[in-house]
């Protein structure tokens, strides 16, 4: 019987909606040959529906989207949108509401021709963050006191709590573990700063490993130290795990080193229940409708969503393609730049699964 799966698709802002599509052609051609169906539900979310609305994300939506195993996402970010009102409204409450603890984040590199780092190769950069995705700085605890006064007082608490720690540590562990290359974690912390957060980390970190991942070796790093090593040593890295905020931070300099935010592609994971696919890349409002974005980030975040549903050998089928086509054709990976419009990539992909 032929697989089928469900998927939301929330095109969003910007470019978002044009890489989207390119990403379900290279899903539809993948599906036509691995045998599956793929049914998509589009939504419409984003800065034109809050324009027109005045709401970001009705609960409603929210509700649907939970019944979905996967959901494919472009970009949110509208240029006349207040910053902050769409990214904490919409992109944040579903990784909050639909309990997407992990923000998985590959960082390989396809061809040395777009490492800006000298000398580094493929098999140099090829390691995966695990970031945090509920808590940290994110969860919008603080607040002002004394607000427009001289006396003004702004507090911004970063949440740590055991069971988020806990669950995003085993989460790493058993991803280095499958992964099965260095079978090496990576802690990237603080913990010579943020003395509270960071103790409550490295605690469980060194509890849970010896006892339930015995298999696994276990390496810590400072996250000053860790930008350093991503420039200079990236060979040193399998697998990162990481807080909210310094996995958000560390994971632009990861899009880079593999070749810019054309490339990187990411996950917003709930093991157990609706997980969210999107380029890193945001909506890039300068470049929309002229056909010129790179939708290999989105087509990769499609291809990290089939491998999620289980789909391996039809993921790694559109990897494949993705390398043959970054290797062998495209110019650069940078908006404009790639010799190909953004549907000519698309369908050159879809070809040559
Ligand atoms: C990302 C983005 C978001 C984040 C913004 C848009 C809220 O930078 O996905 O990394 O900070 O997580
Ligand atoms: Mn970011």
């Amino acid at each position: 019987m032929m697989k089928s799966y469900n998927i939301a698709v929330i095109g969003g802002d910007g470019t978002g909606p044009e890489v989207t599509r390119e990403a379900v052609k290279v899903l539809d051609a993948a599906a036509r040959k691995f045998n599956l169906k793929l049914n998509y539900t589009d939504y419409d979310l984003g800065g034109e529906r809050y324009l027109r609305t005045k709401e970001e994300l009705p609960a409603s939506v929210v509700e649907e989207l939970r019944k979905f195993p996967a959901i494919l996402l472009g970009a949110i970010g509208h240029p006349d949108v207040k910053p902050g009102i769409l990214e904490k409204g919409i992109l944040l409450r579903l990784r909050f509401e639909l309990e997407q603890y992990i923000n998985l984040r590959p960082v390989k590199l396809y061809d040395e021709r777009f490492c800006p780092l000298k000398d580094k190769k493929p098999e140099d950069i090829d390691f995966v963050v695990v970031r945090e995705n509920n808590e940290g700085l994110y969860t919008g605890a603080g607040g002002f006191v004394f607000k427009g006064t001289p006396h003004e007082i702004a507090v911004q608490e970063s949440i740590n709590s055991r069971r988020g720690v806990e669950r995003c540590l085993r989460f790493a562990f058993e991803h280095t573990r499958k992964r099965n290359k260095d079978k090496k974690l990576t802690l990237c912390g603080k913990t010579n700063v943020l003395t509270f957060a960071w103790d409550l980390w490295e605690r469980a970190f060194h509890e849970i490993g010896p006892k339930d991942y015995p298999d696994i070796k276990r390496d810590y790093a400072h996250v000053d130290a860790t930008t350093m090593w991503f420039v200079k040593n990236p060979e040193w890295f399998d697998v990162i795990v990481t807080d909210n905020m310094f996995g958000d931070i560390i994971t632009d300099l990861g899009a880079m080193v593999q070749g810019g935010m054309g490339i990187a592609a990411g996950g917003n994971i709930n093991p157990n229940g609706a997980s969210m696919f999107e380029p890193i890349g945001g909506s890039a409002p300068k470049y929309t409708g002229q056909g010129v974005i790179n939708p290999l980030a989105a087509i990769c975040a499609g291809q990290m969503m089939l491998d999620f549903l289980g789909e391996t050998e039809a993921a790694k089928a559109i990897e494949t393609a993705v390398i043959k086509f970054t290797r062998e054709k495209v110019k650069s990976l940078a908006a404009g730049k790639m010799g190909f419009t953004t549907s000519q990539i698309g369908d050159a992909v879809a070809a040559s699964l």
